[in-house]
């Protein structure tokens, strides 16, 4: 009783989460499943280990449960991830629930697109406001060796689908790597002359489970930039955001290019987001190496508002700079926190 009067309270006031550093956080990644259904090598080892039990994952309701809370807290953005938040069975219910909620403006999803064919139209009429789509080559066999698997014919068909169908905003995510595929930005950038798609080169994150950016492969978005300034002196250059830095368009064409110095460059001073794993641990920065617990306060029969709380001392937590603040490789892949 008393946790339903003050949730009404809260929402009376409009509510929200700023830290100490006067950040607005209104933005969170939750991670659906951490499993995927391709093996990419920046990201996970091919004998990832699924979760040995369900048990420890967040089931539908959880996840309901938490979309619910957040948003009472102040979240208005959600965007869901995974590992591959398709292969989470309830995902349309998922995406329908969230986007009913009062204060949730957007829901967005980051796919490998593998099983868009099947999802798409539902959910569109879920609501769905938005995807990004991880596609790092437009080579098949080159596909097979970044991702381990075989199965570029269908991310290809998904992709070209979800542009002709022109439903929904469309980013194409594409982690650049040297001497792999760094080679192509122009066929990505060719794909913005008929479709109105923003093409992402994302620079490589020290995440990798196999440390490739150890090996020389990292190609950074100064040198990214370069490249393309050179290629297309007729650029017109665009606004930028915070965490795409240098965003283009081409004359003629429909869609956009944006360069994301994911490793390089800090995005903290904005920063306006927390993260949730697929285990049920609140992530409030990239670089700290704890996470909090929920699932056992989720598990307890705990109050929405000792939930909320839960949320509140992840924001008071957040550094200022966790960049600076953590040494490299925290991280040994991004397949629980959804990148
Ligand atoms: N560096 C950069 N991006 C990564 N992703 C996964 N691992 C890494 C990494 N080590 C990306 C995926 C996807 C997004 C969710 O995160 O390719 O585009
Ligand atoms: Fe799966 Fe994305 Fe990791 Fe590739 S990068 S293995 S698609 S979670």
């Amino acid at each position: 009783m008393t946790s339903f009067c003050s949730d009404n309270h809260k929402s009376a006031q409009q509510p929200a989460l700023i830290d100490d550093f006067h950040r607005n956080i209104d933005y969170v990644r939750l991670a659906v499943t951490a499993d995927c259904n391709l093996r990419c090598s920046y990201c996970m080892r091919e004998e990832h280990e699924e979760h040995s039990s369900r048990a420890d994952l967040l089931t539908t309701e959880e996840i309901h449960t938490i979309i619910k809370v957040v948003a009472e807290q102040g979240i208005t953005k959600l965007r869901l991830t995974g590992g591959e938040p398709l292969l989470q069975r309830d995902i349309v219910e998922i995406v329908r629930r969230a986007k009913k909620l009062p204060n949730i403006q957007t829901v967005n999803l980051t796919t490998n697109g593998l099983l868009l064919s099947q999802l798409l139209q539902q959910l569109i009429d879920a609501g769905l406001d938005s995807i990004n789509i991880s596609i790092d080559t437009l080579r098949r066999d080159r596909y097979k060796t970044i991702t381990r698997r075989d199965a570029f014919e269908r991310a290809k068909a998904n992709l070209m689908m979800l542009l002709e169908r022109k439903s929904l905003p469309v980013k194409l995510n594409m982690v650049v790597i040297k001497r792999i595929n760094s080679d192509e930005l122009e066929d990505f950038v060719a794909l913005t002359h008929d479709y109105p798609l923003t093409v992402r080169f994302i620079e490589l994150q020290p995440f990798d489970d196999n440390q490739i950016w150890r090996t020389g492969q990292f190609l950074g978005a100064d040198k990214i930039q370069e490249i393309l300034t050179e290629a297309y002196p007729e650029m017109l250059v665009l606004k930028s955001s915070a965490t795409q830095n240098f965003t283009f368009s081409l004359p003629n064409h429909q869609g956009q290019v944006a360069i994301i110095p994911a490793y390089t460059r800090n995005f903290c001073h904005d920063c306006n987001k927390i993260r949730i794993t697929s285990s049920g641990k609140i992530i409030s920065c990239l670089y700290g190496k704890e996470g909090i617990e929920l699932l056992p306060l989720l598990r307890s029969g705990a109050s929405n508002e000792a939930i909320a709380a839960l949320f509140r001392k992840a924001v008071a937590l957040k550094p200022e700079n966790g960049k600076h603040a953590a040494s490299n490789g925290v991280r040994t892949s991004m397949s629980e926190i959804g990148g």
